[in-house]
This record gives C-alpha cells, structure tokens and sequence, in this order.
C-alpha cells in the first residue's frame, strides 16, 4: 500500500499517547557545567576524524538552558508525552559511588526539566541509557566489564529513587544494537572499536544491566511502566533462491532476534551463536532469568528495511555470511535510507506474530532530508512531511490490524547532533539555527501540530 491519505488523531484510539523524542546528548549541549563529567562521546568527539563536521557536544541545542522554551513549543504542538533522557556522566561524573559521589547539580537539572514537562501537561518518558556512558566505565572495560552492569544498576536506583514520584514511564536502554555492534564492531560509535566478539559480550551486558534494573525501578516507582527500546528492521531476501531465503535467516538473527529472543525468554538464537562461534559472549548463570525479567512494553525504533543476500565471503558478508542490497528504485531519506511505510506495517505485525508483547511503544520514527531555511523565515520540509503522515497512515493499519501499539514518538522535537555524522543531518520538526539557537518550526512540525490539534 502507498498510505497516501493523511489519517487523523481521530483515526487512532482516543488513549493513544503522541510524543515526540529525544536523547540527552544530542540537544543539551552545557557539555562541562555544573559538574557534569565526561561521556564516551565527549572523548570520542576529540578524536581526530570520527565525527564527519568535526563537531562535539559541549553546546549543542543547548537544551540544557533552553528547556522551557523547547517545552513550551513540544505543549504548543499537542503532544502528550515527552521522551528525554538522562545523562549518566551528569549523576555520577565518576560513573559510580565506588569513585565519587552523586553530583547533586545534575539530578537537579533534572528534577527541573521534569516538573517543566508536568506543569505544560507533558507525561515524562525516560531513557536511562541513550549512549552516553560516563567515560570513567570506559576506562575500566565499559561494556565488556560486568563491573558496568553493577554500575548500571546503581545509576538506576539512584535516578528512579529521585524522579519516581513524578516519572512513570522507563526505558531502560535506547537500541542496543548501536551500543554494542555499531561502537565496538562497527567502530562507527563511541568508544570505537573492530572486534565482533567484544560487540557480543557488550550487547550481553546492555542486556543483562537491563533485567537487573528492572526491579530496582519497580521498588523505586509506584505504578512503574517499563520496558526496553530496540532498533527493529524488517528484512527481506534480494531473490528466491534458498541461498538467499538462508542469508535472510541469519541477518534476522544477528539484527533482530539476538535482542529480541532473549528479552522474550528463548535465550540467544542458537543459529546465531552457532555462526559466532568463538566470539560467543561469556553468559553465567542466571543471566537470561535476569534477561527475561517481564517488563510492560517494547520500545520499537523503526527507520527502514532491509535487503540481503547470500554472500560467503567473510570480509563483505561479514559471520552472517550476508550483506546488504542497494534495492533499486526506491525512495529514499538521507543517509541513504530506504523510505517504507510498508516496512513499519511488516514489521510490527512481524513482532507481534512472533513474540507477541503486550504492548508496543513506537518510541522513534523519522527521516532526515536537506532543509532550507527561506528569506521568510520557514522550512518547507515537504519530503518530511510526506514521511510523517505515511507512516502514520501505516501505523494506523497496524493498529487497525490488531497490533497493539498504544503510542507514537517523532524523532525528534530538534535537529540535533547526529552521532557521527555531527551536525550534518537535521531530524528534527523544529530547524535549530545553531548560531543563534532559535528554533523554527518546519512545515513537517507545523502539520504534526494540526494534526494532534484537530
Ligand atoms: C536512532 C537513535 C537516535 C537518532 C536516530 C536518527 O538510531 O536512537 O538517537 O540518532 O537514530
């Protein structure tokens, strides 16, 4: 289907929670203030070629200062949920209470932000995890260390104890997928790193610092509503040829099931740790109880789909022994991505059929596209537009179908600091002139606003 009729909020089921999405490191900016202590993404900024515009994020959208505005402007749109997160280096600058104490400052901040969104009507939603691990963790093995998980642990504790009264809503790691493959395989995120190997044992304990948090947020918060947000792509083969229905196979389990089967409680896919072999992740016991743990909701990120074939050369089909297809023909958003309503619709119904949680977060959706800001003072941001409204007609299908996705969160409020692409790809329904950090609302923002105000 093509999904070109824009549906209405009226379309959607009364209780539907519309947001929209964020991450701490990508708007704050106050990158040193008020005690806050280094991420792995400060360090990683600093290095010489890693991110493309050269840019960092010591100032950023400079949320840090801004927020009422930027809150006044999420109140103004309509949405009814706010999703942030918290910057781990600003609560323990040292990473843990083993080497240094809680930074008061920083749970302040957000003590602030949190009662800016309830006094606008805003439900907070927090990440606890959005990449931004305190750089001391990393300097004792970061997510290969299980010291880590312990330390996770005790940041949860510290920050659900604080914000409980008043913070419903947790979610505990923002995808893991780009915690671990992408930043200690991939070496295209912080910390960097080539090892497959190292990117399965951190994507162990991403996991694992998951299930255990899980009760210390059930003590800590009356009525707690948690669950975990991963990045979900559907997949389809690049021919009918059993080579490539077997490669299909194995991409899905590395992408998808490696998070997924464990969070239901099937363990890792045992395809999947067949073809890793040695570099399988050392799991103790207890570890997939701890994994399993029940939450409330799936957190689904959905950006695009994906295309693969058989392809046994290690060096370009990679332990899957699978690599990635340039389907031609197709629109799509920069950064190359394929542009697919369809794909959110496959995708969800995939998830449902196969695991079949209770309910689905879509905490992420979005695309980025050049913007131009005109002599009058606006952002005519139609591709965007487009984007939106048809993957809110998808995802109007799928609820229509059964699926039950109880809330939508564009990504994002503000362009921002794109990971390593810097500044360079603008995602937000709001342009951010850096210079002068005002804030426009593009086209794309505009019609969200109608569209929730109707
Ligand atoms: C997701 C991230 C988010 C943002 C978007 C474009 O993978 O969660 O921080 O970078 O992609």
């Amino acid at each position: 289907m093509s999904f070109q009729n824009a549906p209405t909020r009226q379309d959607f089921p009364a209780d539907f929670r519309w947001g929209v999405s964020t991450s701490s490191f990508q708007i704050e900016g106050a990158g040193d203030a008020d005690g806050k202590g280094e991420s792995i993404w400060d360090r990683f900024c600093k290095q010489p070629g890693r991110i493309r515009d050269g840019g960092n994020g010591l100032v950023a959208c400079d949320h840090y200062h801004l927020y009422p505005q930027d809150l006044d402007m999420a109140k103004a749109m309509g949405v009814n949920a706010y999703r942030f997160s918290i910057a781990w280096p600003r609560i323990l600058p040292n990473g843990h209470l083993g080497r240094g104490a809680v930074n008061e400052a920083g749970l302040a901040f957000y003590d602030r932000l949190v009662d800016a969104m309830l006094e606008r009507g805003l439900d907070p939603w927090c990440t606890l995890y959005h990449w931004d691990l305190p750089q001391a963790l990393q300097d004792q093995g970061g997510w290969l260390s299980r010291e880590t998980v312990a330390a996770f642990v005790e940041y949860t504790d510290i920050v659900t104890r604080r914000l409980g009264d008043r913070v419903k809503h947790w979610i505990t790691h923002n995808e893991p997928w780009c915690s671990s493959m992408m930043s200690y395989w991939e070496n295209v995120h912080a910390p960097g790193g080539t090892s497959f190997a190292d990117a399965l044992q951190a994507s162990h304990h991403i996991l694992l610092s998951h299930g255990l948090a899980i009760p210390v947020i059930r003590k800590n918060v009356p009525g707690a509503d948690i669950g975990i947000t991963l990045s979900l792509h559907p997949i389809t083969a690049a021919s009918d040829s059993p080579e490539d229905a077997a490669a299909l196979q194995r991409h899905d389990g590395l992408r998808n099931r490696w998070f997924l089967d464990p969070l239901f409680g099937r363990g890792y896919p045992a395809d999947t740790l067949a073809l890793a072999g040695d570099a399988a992740p050392t799991v103790l016991p207890g570890d997939l109880e701890a994994i399993a743990t029940p939450t409330d909701f799936l957190g689904v990120n959905y950006y695009f789909p994906e295309m693969v074939k058989h392809d046994p050369d290690p060096k370009t089909g990679g332990p899957m022994r699978a690599s990635l297809v340039e389907k031609q023909g197709v629109e799509r958003s920069g950064f190359g991505w394929e542009v697919s309503p369809q794909g959110l619709v496959d995708l969800l119904a995939r998830v449902q059929r196969d695991y079949n949680p209770t309910v689905i977060q879509l905490t992420e959706n979005g695309s980025t596209f050049e913007d131009v800001l005109t002599p009058e003072g606006r952002v005519h941001d139609k591709e965007r537009l487009s984007y939106l409204q048809r993957h809110l007609a998808a995802l109007k299908a799928a609820v229509d179908a059964g699926v039950p996705v109880k809330g939508y969160f564009a990504w994002s409020l503000l362009d921002n600091f794109e990971w390593a692409e810097g500044y360079l790809r603008r995602f937000g329904l709001a342009y951010v002139d850096y210079p002068t950090q005002r804030r426009i609302l593009k086209d794309s923002g505009l019609w969200y606003g109608q569209f929730l105000n109707e």
